[in-house]
């Protein structure tokens, strides 16, 4: 059969093409956005020799079954017939004949994703960017770095994941995610809506009638391609809505009279989060977040002493994880032990099915209060965390999606486990006054903690 773009695949095309640097696909599943995205960049690669082009996506599942076993060798046989890039399966990247190169990365393995953004690139291309985290995407950013005959440009794609997300703050509201400044460059942003009825030629017939029988949410996402307030299968969606409209997210400041948890969720190769959260009677004072990869003890060592001197935190216990017994992040040691040895006192958390944690985190949701700016991170998190929705067989994932949200979301998860702990809640809870001011004072958690011992 011939090839031929949709018409709204040509109007990808201008915009793929045209002035603006950084373009964003979004729309519901099966648009044909990626197809007309690899199709540039093939043919980007073969315009211009030696250049080099990458296609990024979170994970190396997701990246080898949609891309680089799929989408990437259906457009080079339909577009590019008998150009034969000579493929190297273990590194994943493609080589042409005009010695230029397609790099394929997956952004959650440090190895890989160092590797990978090792090199400069003239095009790159974030493929379902809600996965991705900005932090990631600003990092890969400065990748975009090498100089010829073309111009340097950032292609994305996503199906819309809610307006509270970062793709939807810099392309739509053209602000920086970060800072919610107004871009310096708008001009150089732009967007294009594509959605399945746009890409019927190349659907199954009874596509788009199973797609209006899903849930409204997942509709307007997968059907409609719609920014919604919430995130479709969104974990903690309700709660959240519910925390703001209760005005639990709010400024929530440090109280000395009680100790700081911090409460991590340990990542090698990708994100470390800890929440840094006081226990008063039966509020759950949520006062600081951070986030960081690839660091070892030291750093989070340095974190957390760094907070003392400035905002004069007095640590109890720090939790971790069941799995933070086992070795440390960078050297190899015992992740509790490096802690310890710096004068911390480590309580691991026992092992818990992830459902579980989910559902004590929704339990106690309702006492759980946010510092609107030092959680901001944990707050995106949290919104984003989700079931994964499988576009093409349609049905929802039993776990949650592992991307940039996850970690954050586990560290919540943690904190719940912390709290209903003997070791974090000194008093039972029917004695635990509501009022912070009449609550157990630090001193004397600090003596009753010394007799217990938490069971790992
Ligand atoms: N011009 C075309 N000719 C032939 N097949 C096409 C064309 N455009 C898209 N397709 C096919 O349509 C299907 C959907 O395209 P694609 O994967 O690009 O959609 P998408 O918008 O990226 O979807 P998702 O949001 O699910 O990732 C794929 O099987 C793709 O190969
Ligand atoms: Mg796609």
């Amino acid at each position: 059969m011939a090839f031929c773009l949709t018409e709204k695949q040509k109007q990808a095309r201008a915009i793929l093409n045209g002035p603006a640097k950084f373009i964003l696909l979004y729309g519901g599943s099966r648009s044909g956005k990626t197809f007309v995205e690899v199709r540039n960049i093939i043919i980007r690669t073969m315009g211009e020799a030696k250049s080099r082009h990458g296609i990024f996506r979170q994970t190396r599942k997701d990246l080898k079954e949609s891309i680089w076993l799929d989408t990437y060798p259906k457009v080079l046989d339909l577009c590019a017939a008998g150009i034969n890039p000579k493929n190297n399966e273990s590194e994943l990247y493609s080589v042409f004949n005009n010695k230029s190169e397609i790099w394929f990365g997956f952004l959650d393995d440090k190895k890989h994703s160092d590797n990978v953004l090792g090199k400069e690139y003239n095009t790159i291309f974030f493929n379902e960017v809600s996965e991705i985290s900005y932090k990631m995407f600003s990092k890969a950013l400065t990748r975009l770095a090498l100089k010829n005959g073309l111009r340097n440009k950032v292609y994305c794609d996503c199906n819309p994941p809610g307006t509270w997300h970062w793709a939807y703050k810099l392309f739509i509201e053209k602000i920086n995610p970060e800072t919610d400044e107004p871009l310096a460059n708008p001009e150089d942003y732009a967007v294009l809506n594509m959605n399945p009825i746009d890409n019927l030629a190349n659907l199954p017939e009874d596509y788009i009638k199973t797609l209006e029988g899903l849930p409204e949410e997942e509709r307007n996402r997968f059907l409609l391609g719609i920014w919604q307030e919430g995130v479709s299968g969104g974990i903690y969606t309700k709660e959240i809505a519910l925390a703001e409209q209760e005005g639990r997210i709010c400024e929530v400041a440090h109280n000395p009279e009680f100790p700081v948890y911090p409460i991590f969720d340990i990542g090698i190769g990708d994100e470390t989060s800890i929440i840094f959260a006081q226990f008063a009677g039966q509020r759950i004072n949520l006062i600081d977040f951070y986030e960081a990869s690839n660091e070892g003890s030291d750093h989070y060592v340095s974190v957390m002493r760094q907070r003392e001197k400035d905002c004069g935190y007095k640590y109890a216990n720090i939790f971790f994880p069941h799995d933070g017994r086992n070795r440390e992040w960078i050297t190899g040691t015992n992740r509790r032990q490096a802690i310890e040895s710096k004068g911390f006192r480590v309580s691991v958390l026992p092992a818990s099915p992830v459902e579980d944690g989910i559902n004590a985190v929704k339990m106690l949701f309702g006492q759980i209060w946010f510092d609107k700016a030092r959680c901001k991170g944990l707050l995106e998190a949290l919104r984003n965390y989700h079931y994964e929705q499988d576009p093409i067989k349609l049905i929802r994932s039993k776990t949650p999606a592992h991307d940039w949200s996850s970690h954050a979301s586990d560290a919540l998860r943690y904190t719940a486990m912390a709290y209903n702990s003997k070791i974090a809640r000194p008093l039972p809870k029917e004695q635990a006054p509501l009022n912070p001011a009449a609550a157990i004072k630090f001193s004397d958690l600090l003596v009753r903690n010394k007799r217990r011992r938490y069971a790992e």
